[in-house]
């Protein structure tokens, strides 16, 4: 069916490694190659339409080629692409930020996720004369050393704990805890006095399938960062924008001391953001010891596309996060009643724009450890087929749907009616 996907993945092969830019890209037998998007749809190389449901593994919140951004970004493109020299746009998006983040005082672009989680640490590192990060199992924070142990998405899906070619030094000042486990959290940082920089967590893990905060554990995560001089780091490059205009601090009513910003904030643009205590942030080189740059960071181009971006999502606002919740809660119920008639043990976990299935019968998912549990294997038969229907996923259990606001309802309807077809795939594959 993919045969043109076939011949360019051989051909990648030969000059990129394992054909891919970024691991969870592939897929057995190997991916199909895009040609085009627009919407909630995406075209491969031989023109077969998709309803997207990766969506840039949630950046793209407003769908492809929003009319706003990309009239925003041709206009930039016209004045120049980079400057490397500060534009009136930068502070522009900062106060928007600010002004949907009570917590957020001030902030420093980047452009990835990852440089933003690794500025972060850096910065409570810096202000709190302490080595130790904790983290939690499952979490995702980039592909940067400190971080990438026992980390979700691409490293649980290939089963790698801790990657190859990171020293064991910067690693021992990682500690990990299960999520959702406020009593291990509190024997860390009993074992560990005065040692711990900062706590840095997703608020809603989203990098081992979705999983949710319970029983107030962000709530006391954050009680006890502060009684013990730790640095809270929220993590909301998935969860920001998405979770609400606010992120999942807003949702949740926690107020970090960091925040990291990404995928949605350019809607498909490489742009992401550390911001935070104007105390801590103030630490940032030049006017502080704390050093962090880059050439690329805070370039007119994905800046303007994230102004647009707010300015749509500011416009939309409750209504669009509204109907978002009601078209995917309302998937989720489908989803799980199909796998219910069909006789599927399963588990289904969602929240705004965001879902996941896991295959298991062992209860609710609420940890890394629960979603180990669940049966990839049924997950690869169940996501082959919903391509084979015309409806892309993110190709791993260790990953999330999500929905952004192109979607309508008849296009759910028919993601729908791919997941009975490949959570029937599943069932006759017993
Ligand atoms: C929660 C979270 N943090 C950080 C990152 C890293 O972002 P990037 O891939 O832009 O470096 C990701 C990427 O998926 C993520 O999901």
């Amino acid at each position: 069916m993919y045969s043109t996907s076939k011949k360019r993945f051989e051909k990648a092969k030969l000059v990129i490694p394992s054909g891919v830019t970024s691991p969870v890209r592939y897929f057995e037998p190997y991916p199909f190659f895009v040609k085009k998007a627009d919407g909630c749809h995406m075209w491969d190389t031989r023109s077969r339409k998709l309803v997207d449901m990766c969506n840039g593994y949630g950046a793209l919140l407003l769908g492809h080629r929003r009319r706003e951004i990309m009239r925003a970004v041709i206009k930039q493109m016209k004045r120049g692409t980079i400057y490397c020299a500060p534009t009136a746009q930068e502070t522009e998006l900062a106060c928007m930020i600010s002004e949907n983040f009570p917590s957020i005082d001030t902030v420093r672009f980047v452009n990835t996720g990852g440089e933003a989680t690794m500025t972060a640490i850096r910065l409570a590192r810096g202000y709190t004369k302490r080595d130790k990060i904790l983290k939690f199992q499952g979490c995702y924070h980039g592909a940067h050393d400190a971080v990438l142990v026992e980390a979700g998405s691409g490293a649980a899906h290939y089963g790698i704990p801790t990657s190859d070619g990171i020293p064991e030094q910067s690693t021992t000042n990682t500690l990990v805890s299960e999520y959702n486990d406020y009593g291990g959290v509190e024997q860390l940082v009993r074992d560990n006095p005065d040692s711990i920089a900062c706590a840095i967590i997703e608020p809603v893990m989203a990098n081992m399938g979705l999983i949710l905060p319970q029983d107030d554990f962000l709530q006391r995560l954050r009680k006890i960062t502060r009684q013990h001089g730790i640095l809270l780091i929220f993590d909301e490059v998935v969860t920001g924008f998405r979770v609400s205009s606010g992120g999942a601090q807003s949702h949740y009513n926690v107020r970090p001391d960091i925040t990291t910003l990404g995928k949605a904030l350019g809607n498909g643009f490489g742009i992401a953001a550390v911001g935070g205590d104007r105390k801590v942030m103030d630490l940032l080189a030049p006017g502080g010891p704390v050093y962090q740059a880059s050439t690329f960071a805070g370039n007119p181009v994905a800046t303007s596309a994230a102004i647009a971006s707010m300015k749509v999502m500011g416009r939309l606002k409750e209504k669009m996060y509204t109907r978002l919740e009601r078209l995917c809660t309302g998937l989720a119920r489908i989803v799980g009643d199909i796998a219910t008639d069909y006789g599927i043990p399963h588990r289904i976990n969602s929240i705004a724009s965001m879902m996941q299935i896991f295959f298991t019968d062992a209860g609710e998912v609420r940890d890394h450890r629960g979603a180990l549990k669940a049966d990839a294997a049924r997950f690869q038969i169940m996501f082959k087929k919903l391509l084979e229907e015309g409806v892309f996923i993110a190709p791993s259990q260790f990953e999330v749907a999500f929905l952004s606001n192109a979607h309508e309802d008849h296009d759910i309807d028919m993601v729908a009616a791919a997941y009975d077809k490949g959570i029937k795939a599943v069932r006759d594959a017993r």
